[in-house]
């Protein structure tokens, strides 16, 4: 069995969604979950701890020993009420992201940070001021979720298997996300070639919308979105702890243009192993370039 830890900052619905998505399929061998709502947080664990009886080990922890863990994962925030953008949650989350890496310093030099609190690209770049740890490995859940929803989309259009079509949403997890179309390939081919031999008519304006919009429909319905990003978030932690080399995509510093945003890269123990030079069109390449804008427009509202 697996020696590591994986510490949970908040028992709400995304905290415990993921907790259950790493007990189901398991890739650590304890998992802390760490909110100062000590009697939701025991309760979480007793749930959780029903569900997992004979495997990962489930229980209470204190930031301490959260910065000591293998990775921290952080969705403590407030939630983004119906109708309410990502960004508008900022300022909220930040003063609860800064409490928080305070009272988990120093860290273990090998612990990975993944943000999941939204707005997730903007708090990943905040998180990396704060923590003290190497940039790579400091990351957010980004756009991995859009692009798994995107691949499920266009997987029921063109009647194959997810898995089998590598596409990507890059930019902001957010309104200013865009798809990498130029870039899916289906076996090897392209998306492009698929399509027309098979005499497939996509709208992709309304597939980039449907992509886009599928978290605010959740929300709007059901007030939060939880079992997508829990599922993710697992497989992220599967893949930096394992040091699987995937590509994934998802929010890291990035160099040229000076912020936080979702490219695909190489995930594995520590981190962002390398970045991947994506080749974009033009007109990708103009959206891109206008998602980093509203991203860095946003690190300097909130002074960064
Ligand atoms: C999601 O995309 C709300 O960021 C959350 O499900």
């Amino acid at each position: 069995m697996f020696s590591s830890r994986i510490a949970i900052l908040g028992a709400g619905s995304v905290g415990s969604a993921i907790a259950y998505s790493l007990i189901i399929n398991p890739v650590c061998s304890e998992v802390l979950l760490v909110d100062p709502q000590t009697e939701v947080r025991d309760a979480q664990v007793e749930d959780l701890g029903d569900a997992s009886f004979a495997g990962v080990r489930v229980r209470a922890g204190t930031h301490k020993e959260a910065g000591q863990c293998s990775i921290v994962i952080i969705t403590a925030g407030a939630k983004q009420r119906p109708g309410e953008s990502r960004t508008d949650l900022l300022q909220r989350n930040l003063n609860i992201l800064h409490s928080a890496i305070e009272d988990m310093k120093p860290f273990h030099e090998d612990t990975v940070i993944l943000l999941v609190a939204n707005p997730v690209d903007v708090l990943t770049y905040f998180a990396q001021q704060m923590a003290g740890l190497p940039k790579e490995q400091v990351i957010g859940s980004g756009t991995f979720l859009d692009s798994t929803r995107l691949r499920g989309i266009l997987a029921r259009k063109v009647d194959l298997d997810p898995a089998s079509i590598h596409a990507y949403v890059i930019g902001e997890h957010g309104d200013s996300q865009l798809v990498a179309w130029s870039t899916i390939t289906v076996g090897g081919a392209s998306l492009e070639n698929e399509l027309r031999q098979r005499s497939i008519d996509l709208d992709r304006k309304a597939v980039a919308e449907e992509t886009r919009d599928k978290a605010a429909k959740i929300i709007k319905a059901k007030g939060a979105t939880a079992y997508g990003i829990g599922g993710v978030a697992a497989i992220l932690c599967k893949s930096i702890l394992f040091d699987e080399r995937k590509v994934r995509p998802v929010s890291h510093w990035n160099e040229e243009l000076q912020c936080c945003l979702s490219l695909p890269v190489v995930l594995g123990r520590k981190g962002i192993v390398r970045n991947l030079s994506i080749v974009l069109v033009e007109e990708e390449k103009a959206l891109l370039e206008k998602s980093a804008g509203t991203l860095r427009g946003l690190i300097a509202t909130a002074g960064g």
